[in-house]
């Protein structure tokens, strides 16, 4: 019989004795998969069907202060403004706050900002649940250790789980029904030169969000049934690209194994279709260039929004094709296990 999230905490938890601090506070990055996470074996502890492997957004992700209150229900703040308790939003942090109440219970004023549009395919779940993650381990005086934190940011948004460390990540899906070994790690090799440029279509929330996509998609869609050998293919040619620094390898995959991930919702159903017109036209663009020899590719996640990966030394290039777009340097931006 597989655990409850609660009995999973405990599992997870490293060596400590929990003791409540009034206050804590941490931020975390966001992270753009280059093989995605797309569809989940079990949904109580956000086990994935497929292992992902990511890039953190330097300094673009979520800060979270959280403060021990007085008051029957936790308050939630996001970006200056009070959530109402009954919305979605707050029940999902309140329901992750729960696993660990059951350690001590407490009530908590959370005030978090998001400097990624929320929910718009720029993986704000993955900053926001990981700095939630880290605020509580702060909270409850849990040593920050990546694994066993990853594992637990892990049931709060599977994209969380690779959003505790800085440069490349790897999630690793496990195997064991009660998730002990579905943890990210940080992978050792760096790439310096490597550049995110983020190009914003709409900062709009989507009507469908990553979940129900997901579901909608596992549930519906039978070219699905070929996704786990895609991704399993690209990760082992994404960790051979990073090990040779191959560029070319990096992007053609990297954009490969989006558009594979984008084939699946289009052929669910309902039909998911996160594109707006000027993703396909960004999209194009992106061709276009290569055609004329400037190196960039393009990746999408649940969202319209595109970003764009690139080598410092080809910026300029880029920039003249895709003037608003905004650089990330990857490796410039705090380690959210050290902070
Ligand atoms: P995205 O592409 O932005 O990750 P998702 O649909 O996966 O979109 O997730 C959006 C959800 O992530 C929000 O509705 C909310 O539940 C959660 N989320 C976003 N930002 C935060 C935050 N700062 N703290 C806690 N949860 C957050
Ligand atoms: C397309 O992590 O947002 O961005 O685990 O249900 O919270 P939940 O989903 P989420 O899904 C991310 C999907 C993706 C690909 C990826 O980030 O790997
Ligand atoms: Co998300």
């Amino acid at each position: 019989m597989s655990l409850s999230p609660a009995e999973a905490l405990r599992l997870y938890l490293p060596e400590c004795t929990p003791v409540l601090q009034t206050q804590a506070e941490a931020f975390a990055p966001s992270n753009i998969a280059l093989c995605k996470y797309w569809g989940k074996r079990q949904a109580a502890l956000n086990l994935p069907v497929n292992s992902s492997l990511s890039i953190s957004l330097g300094e673009l992700g979520t800060r979270t202060r959280l403060q021990v209150i007085d008051a029957p229900s936790d308050e939630v703040w996001l970006n200056g403004q009070q959530l109402d308790a009954d919305s979605r939003f707050v029940r999902k942090v309140s329901q992750f706050i729960d696993l660990f109440r059951s350690l001590t219970p407490a009530r908590f004023r959370v005030t978090t900002h998001n400097n990624i549009p929320t929910a718009a395919g720029l993986a704000s779940s993955a900053s926001g649940f990981a700095a939630l993650t880290l605020a509580l381990a702060g909270i409850y005086a849990i040593p920050r250790d990546g694994r066993s934190l990853s594992r637990i940011a892990r049931m709060g948004s599977g994209s969380a789980s690779r959003s505790l460390f800085c440069g490349f990540a790897q999630w690793h899906k496990g195997e064991l029904d009660d998730g002990s070994d579905s943890f990210a790690e940080v992978l050792s090799e760096a790439w310096p030169d490597l550049r995110i440029g983020v190009v914003e279509i709409t900062t709009a929330e989507k009507s469908v969000d990553s979940r129900a996509g997901m579901t909608r998609t596992t549930d519906s869609c039978l070219l699905y049934e070929k996704w786990p050998q895609q991704a399993a293919r690209d990760l082992q040619t994404l960790r051979q690209a990073i090990a040779a620094q191959d560029f070319t390898l990096l992007g053609e995959t990297a954009e490969h194994n989006a558009l594979s991930m984008h084939a699946t919702m289009i052929a669910s159903w309902p039909p998911l279709l996160y594109w707006q017109p000027a993703s396909i036209e960004a999209m194009q663009q992106v061709w276009q260039c290569r055609a004329q020899g400037i190196e960039v590719y393009f990746t999408m996640d649940a969202g319209p929004n595109i970003k764009l990966l690139f080598q410092q030394h080809s910026i300029e290039a880029v920039r003249a094709c895709f003037p608003t777009m905004t650089v990330v340097d990857p490796w410039h931006g705090p380690d959210p296990l050290q902070g």
